[in-house]
Order: structure tokens, then sequence, then C-alpha cells
């Protein structure tokens, strides 16, 4: 593996814009081969863990047409190891990826992209932006997992993507998932439609166990163990309020219909973690409390602590009543302050698996010709958690003028050689790279 910095660089293949091709396949070329559900679609699927695995998988069962053509991977190991469950799913007939198809390092997109019409980008978080830029400069329609940027560089970055694409008539779905499960989407359509009255307060919990780590082998490099290990590291993840309460930060933009928060204040700790190199330089709580204009506050609390209580909720509080949302339990319903319920999800309701309504989407855009695009809720949504980190590492309230705008970078300057695991930061402190002075 030769790990180059390229991959940071401010949206890289956009900036080079006389580098773009056309969309390898756009509707036209599939009705110009019949327009048939049999004409092939070629998937890559970039970052071979346990989320990609499970995209490609997805992909497959979405659209009879899907052929995984080639996979790309920073490690060797990962990638033959989701080549070997793909081999065991219900479409394995369609994965065929010899060897000169399986690319590895961390620039192995690059290799990728010339042989696929659709890309599923589930690699880890940081190289997103600049994956996300290469994918739309060559054409590509996408499936992109959360979270979309770990800074305010890499916001903007994918924001100009996201923008490309649309000119572009690319599909870009996002891996926010909860947007494509029916319980969510019926109870935020009654919010919008009014059943609520006006939203005035949202309270969301993520709280959750641990993550696993990778401890330390010999001969992994700094850099090997942190990738490993990347769900720990800041620069690598965003911390545990952008990797993974970020679902719940986007519901929480998803009732505010997009709306933009003026500003936040955090708290965050590292409590319980254990002082182990693995377990990065990441905190294990985060309380966020996001201000709207005219007076609408949403509050985020997200916990990564064994042994305590978990839980994924989301309490919306209206004039005229409230909403419950447990995707895990799962509950759905809205009462007034009587206790009378307005609204519930109906038992029998259909729940099909949102993973795989994802994928039916992006595939059913694709052959319908109707490009989809998510990408600014995907977007908006990583900033509004990013803004919410940048709040409680530094202590200060942090708008969102402040992250969109910044500088904020968290790559480090090289890959290679020494790389020291800074202290969680203290509150208070200055914190480098921050938009807040
Ligand atoms: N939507 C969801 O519910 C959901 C669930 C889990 C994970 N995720 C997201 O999916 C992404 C992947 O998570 P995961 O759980 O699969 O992690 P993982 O560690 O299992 O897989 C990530 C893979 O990406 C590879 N990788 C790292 N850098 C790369 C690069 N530059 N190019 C190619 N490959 C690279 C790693 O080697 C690893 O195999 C993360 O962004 C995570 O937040 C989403």
């Amino acid at each position: 593996m030769h790990p180059s910095r390229r991959l940071f660089m401010k949206s890289t293949a956009l900036a080079t814009g006389s580098a773009l091709v056309s969309p390898t396949l756009a509707a036209s070329a599939l009705k110009s081969r019949g327009g048939s559900r049999a004409d092939t679609i070629r998937v890559g699927l970039v970052g071979c863990g346990g989320r990609g695995t499970g995209a490609a998988a997805q992909a497959l069962a979405a659209d009879k047409g899907v052929v995984i053509v080639a996979l790309a991977d920073a490690f060797r190991d990962r990638l033959e190891n989701c080549l070997s469950n793909l081999g065991k799913s219900p479409d394995h007939e369609r994965v065929t990826v010899p060897p000169e198809r399986q690319f590895v390092g961390v620039d192995a997109i690059d290799q990728l992209l010339p042989l696929v019409d659709v890309v599923l980008l589930c690699s880890t978080p940081s190289f997103r932006p600049a994956q996300l830029a290469k994918s739309v400069a060559a054409g590509k329609h996408i499936f992109c997992e959360k979270p979309v940027c770990v800074d305010s560089v890499g916001y903007r970055s994918v924001r100009e993507s996201v923008a490309a694409a649309r000119e572009r008539n690319l599909s870009l779905v996002s891996g926010f998932c909860w947007r494509s499960s029916s319980p969510e989407r019926a109870l935020v359509a009654e919010v919008h439609g009014g059943r609520l009255g006006e939203v005035v307060g949202i309270t969301a919990t993520y709280l959750t166990a641990p993550l696993g780590t990778r401890p330390r082998q010999a001969g992994w490099s700094d850099f090997e163990f942190q990738l490993r290990n990347w769900q720990h590291f800041n620069w690598l993840s965003g911390d545990h309020l952008v990797e993974q309460a970020v679902h719940s930060v986007d519901k929480i933009n998803w009732v505010m219909g997009g709306r933009h928060p003026v500003k936040c204040t955090a708290l965050g700790s590292r409590f319980c973690r254990e002082d182990k190199p693995e377990f990065g330089d990441i905190y294990d709580n985060f309380t966020v409390i996001y201000e709207y204009p005219n007076g609408p506050r949403a509050t985020m609390i997200a916990r990564q602590q064994a042994n305590c209580y978990n839980d994924n909720t989301d309490w919306i509080t209206g004039t005229k009543g409230y909403a419950w949302i447990n995707g895990w339990a799962p509950t759905h319903w809205i009462k007034d302050y009587s206790g009378t319920t307005l609204w519930s999800y109906p038992k029998d309701g259909p729940t099909p698996n949102m993973y795989e309504v994802e994928h039916e989407t992006l595939f059913k855009s694709i052959r319908d010709g109707r490009p989809i695009n998510e990408g600014e809720f995907m977007a908006d949504s990583c900033l509004m958690a990013i803004m919410g980190r940048m709040s409680a590492y530094s202590g200060r309230q942090v708008s969102w003028d402040d992250a969109a705008t910044g500088s904020e970078s968290l790559a480090p300057a090289s890959f290679e050689g020494a790389m020291p695991i800074s202290p969680a930061p203290k509150p208070g402190s200055a914190v480098t790279g921050s938009p807040l002075s």
C-alpha cells in the first residue's frame, strides 16, 4: 500500500473539470440497448468492510441486472473477506471479480472507477469527499454511505460534488437509511403535514456501547493501525457524534425540513474509554443543543459507554402535540397533550428493510432515467454533527456559518512515519484548525 494524501486534496477531481466524462450509464444508453431490466449494470464497491459488503448484497438484490464487477479496499484481507462473503450470498452468480479487478490501497478507487457504471462508497468517512468528487467527475451513479465529511473543508467539497452530480443527471443516494424506513417516513410526513402544529423542540438520543477495536499487530505502521481502528480517530471518523449519532442528527434535520440551525452549544468528554492506543482520541459522550431561527431547539445526546442504558429515540414536541420515534423497538406515534393518540404507525403496516429500499430507489432511478439526488441533506446533516463536535471540543458556541465556511481540515499532513495520537481535546483550550479563534 502506498498511502498518499492525494485523496484529501480539495475537490480533487472536480478541480480538473476538463477530465469530466459522460455518465457511463445514462437512461438513454439503456433504452438504446432495449431498455430491458436484463441489461447489465456494472457495480463497484469501495470500502469492503461490514457495511460495504451489506451494500453490495443489497445492490445485487435490488436489481437483477446488477453485477458486482470490481472491489477496492485499503487492505487485501478486507477485500478478500468481502469477496468470500459475497460468494455466499443468494446472488453470488452476479459477483464476478477476478484478481485483475481487485484493487488495494487508499487510492484504489482510481483503478475501479473506469470499470463501473455505479459505485458504492462505503469506506471510512475521511476519504468520502475526495472519493465522491472523483466518482462524480467520472460520471458514475453513486450510493454514498454516511457520514460524507468530517470537517468544514470536506463539507464544502461534498456540496460542490452534489451540485455537479445534479448538473450531470447522476443519481446520488445517501446512506442515511432512516429516510428509507416506512414508519419514519410516515411519521415525518404527518409532522410536516401539521399534525403536531409547529415543531418547537426535539430531543434525540443515540446511547450505545463502544465499537470494537483491533489491537496493534507487528508490522503495522501508525497509519495502518489508525486506519484499522478508524472509528476511534477523529481525523478518520469525525468522532462518534459524526460517525454514528449523525443518523439521529439527520432525523432532526429531516423533521426540521432541512432548515439550518443558527448555532449550537455542546458538551462532551472522554470519561470511560480505556486508555489504550486503539481507543484513539475521540470522546465517549456528547450533548448538543441546536438553536433554530424563531425559537425551536433540538437536543442531541450521544454516548458510547459500556454497561449503560442504551436508547435510540426521537421525541418531537409541537404546539398541538408530541411524537415519539423508536426505530429500534420499533414504536412510532403522535399524541395530543391530553394523551389521546392522534396517529400511530399500523402494527401491520409495511416495514421493508430500509437498506434494501435505498438500493431499490437508486437502481430504479437509473433504470427510469429519473436521477435522484439526496446530496444536500446528506451533507448538511453531517455539518450539523461536525458543528456539535466543534462546540464540544472547544467549549464555545459554534454557528452554522462558522462551521460551513471555516478552515478546519482534519487530515494529517502525511500518512507516513510517526503519527502521534493527540490527547482528547479539553474544552476551553485552543483547538487547532477550528474556525473559532
Ligand atoms: N448506514 C448505516 O446504518 C451504517 C452502518 C454501519 C456503517 N456505516 C458507515 O459505513 C462506512 C463503513 O463502515 P463499516 O462499518 O463498513 O466499517 P469497516 O471498517 O468494516 O469497513 C470500512 C472499510 O473501508 C476500507 N477503507 C479505508 N480506507 C479506504 C480507502 N481509502 N479506499 C478503500 N477502502 C478503504 C477499510 O479497510 C475497511 O475495509 C462508515 O462510513 C460507517 O459510518 C453505515
